[in-house]
């Protein structure tokens, strides 16, 4: 049993795996929509940082799940590696990914799992859904991994309580009382994201955001207009701390 249980349970589950791969992850879902916005925006973060780099670069993508950010990003260094707690989350990266290596385990109980000193590390997905009490700890396990002073975390949140998304979250918990579901409803502000990623030994340098318009908008007639507008204020914007999915580019301190 790894040491984080409940979190790093739910996608032992091949019912959870296939959902997250054919629903969350469907042709047409919101999630994929966010996901075509920062992918470019993730690839282009990468061939920077890597530009005129002489030493190869080693790339860690941390809780890789069914490989969907690795498979874009494995080609753009030298190495890369992904690390999931569960095997089948991983089976499915295998299908994915042409070059990197993986193993399956938890960080927190198996601290060989991870090699020191990765140049780049990713972590989507993670922090929003793991138990508030294990974000730091494993946070600190990814500090004691990079590179220093120069190494990379790029890490995101898919749910902040500072969007337009919140009215929504708040009524699902209140119907959530009445009728509970396995519904993931969880929250955290930018300040939040920001205070924790500094305390878990991290400065960061660049913020951007995805998705400003309801999710539910997506689920309507208005969904195509939904997506331009939402393509159109992605990234490094001035309106970043109101959006949907959260992604910071920090660097070791
Ligand atoms: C929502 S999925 C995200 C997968 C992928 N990063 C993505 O963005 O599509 C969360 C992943 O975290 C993994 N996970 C949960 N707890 C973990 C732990 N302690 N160590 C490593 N992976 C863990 C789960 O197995 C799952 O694959």
């Amino acid at each position: 049993m790894p040491e984080s249980a409940s979190y790093a349970s739910r996608f032992q589950d091949q019912a959870e795996v296939e959902a997250y791969e054919s629903k969350e992850y469907g042709a047409a879902s919101y999630a994929t929509h966010v996901w075509q916005w920062q992918r470019p925006v993730l690839e282009q973060i990468i061939r920077e940082f890597l530009r005129g780099r002489k030493a190869p670069a080693r790339l860690l993508d941390f809780a890789c799940g069914t490989g969907r950010v690795l498979a874009a990003v494995e080609s753009l260094a030298q190495a890369a590696e992904g690390v999931d707690i569960s095997e089948n989350m991983v089976a499915l990266a295998r299908a994915k990914c042409r070059l990197a290596r993986f193993k399956v385990g938890d960080i927190l109980s198996q601290p060989d799992i991870l090699q020191p000193a990765y140049e780049i590390i990713t972590a989507f997905r993670f922090l929003l859904n793991v138990e508030p009490a294990l974000r730091g700890r494993v946070l600190r396990k990814l500090r004691e991994a990079i590179r220093e002073p120069d190494g990379l975390l790029i890490v995101n949140v898919h749910g902040n309580s500072r969007s337009l998304r919140h009215a929504a979250v708040a009524w699902r918990r209140w119907r959530e009382a009445a009728q509970p579901t396995q519904a993931m409803l969880n929250e955290m502000s930018p300040a939040e994201t920001k205070s924790l990623l500094r305390t878990s030994g991290f400065e960061i340098v660049r913020q951007y955001g995805f998705g400003l318009l309801p999710p539910t908008v997506y689920r309507t007639p208005l969904r195509r207009p939904a997506a331009a507008v939402d393509k159109l204020f992605a990234g490094e914007t001035p309106w970043r701390n109101c959006s949907i999915d959260l992604m910071f580019v920090c660097r070791p301190v």
